[in-house]
């Protein structure tokens, strides 16, 4: 499999009306929200619901293959998160050395290249050796992309982004969009194509904010460790059958015009 490969979504196959799986989006971009409440609704503790989330994200590594998806970016921990109880933020920590632990033979085994997209610092030592490890030992693995957003914020991701542009002397009038992009943790890859929040909250979070200003949005009430392949599914069908038009208009896209200056 090729990353660059598919056609881009403007193609002339990107106007028919019928859900075609040429159509689903390269790069999935899904904010795993809803654990808290799932466990609340069962009268569990909010543990519950993040361990009965990182289950679900074994499922949804599989459907997200099976389903054409090529990279798949995960919301695991924010920067605002640190907010949370003591207790739950080492909790969180543990479950991603506990995947790591679990999980890394098998994904790499399977194909899946692992990447971290957010702070090192400021996560225990520890835990930052196992993801530096995990990234290491997978990086040649074309199947699937899995970007782990963990201490992961847009507007930190930006931050840092500008201090290293102005470290390596780059002159104002050089800054360009693709500059800024090649500084950002997810350098080299396409923006989402589609974001996905589940539990029904409408907003992102601090989430992608650059590489999300023209992705697909796709919200659901379905709880994180509740969404199954069925409601991806879903998500990618509803993707398919919407129109990207990146400010042209709808003639342009049907006559598939290229400059939308002319
Ligand atoms: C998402 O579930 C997991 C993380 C943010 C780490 P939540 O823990 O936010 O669950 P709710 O929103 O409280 O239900
Ligand atoms: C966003 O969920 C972060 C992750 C899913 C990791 P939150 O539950 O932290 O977001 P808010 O606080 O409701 O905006
Ligand atoms: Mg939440």
């Amino acid at each position: 499999m090729t990353i660059m490969s598919k056609e881009p979504m403007t193609s002339p196959a990107a106007t028919e009306a019928e859900p075609d799986s040429n159509r689903y989006p390269r790069h999935v971009a899904i904010i795993m929200d809803g654990n808290g409440r799932w466990a609340k609704e069962r009268g569990l503790p909010r543990s519950a619901g993040h361990r009965q989330g990182t289950e679900n994200l074994r499922r949804t590594l599989r459907s997200a293959v099976e389903l054409g998806v090529e990279i798949l970016t995960i919301y695991a921990f924010s920067t605002e998160n640190w907010s949370r109880p003591r207790r739950e933020v080492a909790l969180l920590m543990r479950i991603l050395e506990m995947v790591i632990d679990r999980e890394l033979k098998e994904l790499n085994e399977n194909g899946v290249q692992i990447r971290h997209i957010g702070e090192l610092d400021g996560i225990p030592e520890r835990l930052q050796k196992k993801v530096i490890y995990a990234c290491e030992k997978t990086k040649d693995n074309t199947k699937l992309i899995l970007n782990v957003a963990f201490n992961y914020g847009g507007r930190d991701e930006i931050v840092h982004a500008v201090q290293n542009l102005m470290c390596d002397g780059v002159k104002a009038d050089d800054v360009t969009e693709e500059l800024i992009s090649s500084y950002l943790y997810t350098s080299g890859l396409p923006d989402p194509d589609l974001i996905i929040r589940t539990s029904g909250e409408y907003r992102l979070s601090n989430f992608l904010i650059w590489q999300g200003s023209y992705s697909e949005y796709y919200y659901t009430d379905v709880y994180w460790p509740d969404f199954g392949k069925e409601h991806l599914q879903a998500a990618l069908e509803e993707y398919a059958n919407r129109r990207r038009r990146f400010g042209k208009t709808d003639e342009q896209i049907d006559e598939n015009f290229e400059d939308a200056s002319a």
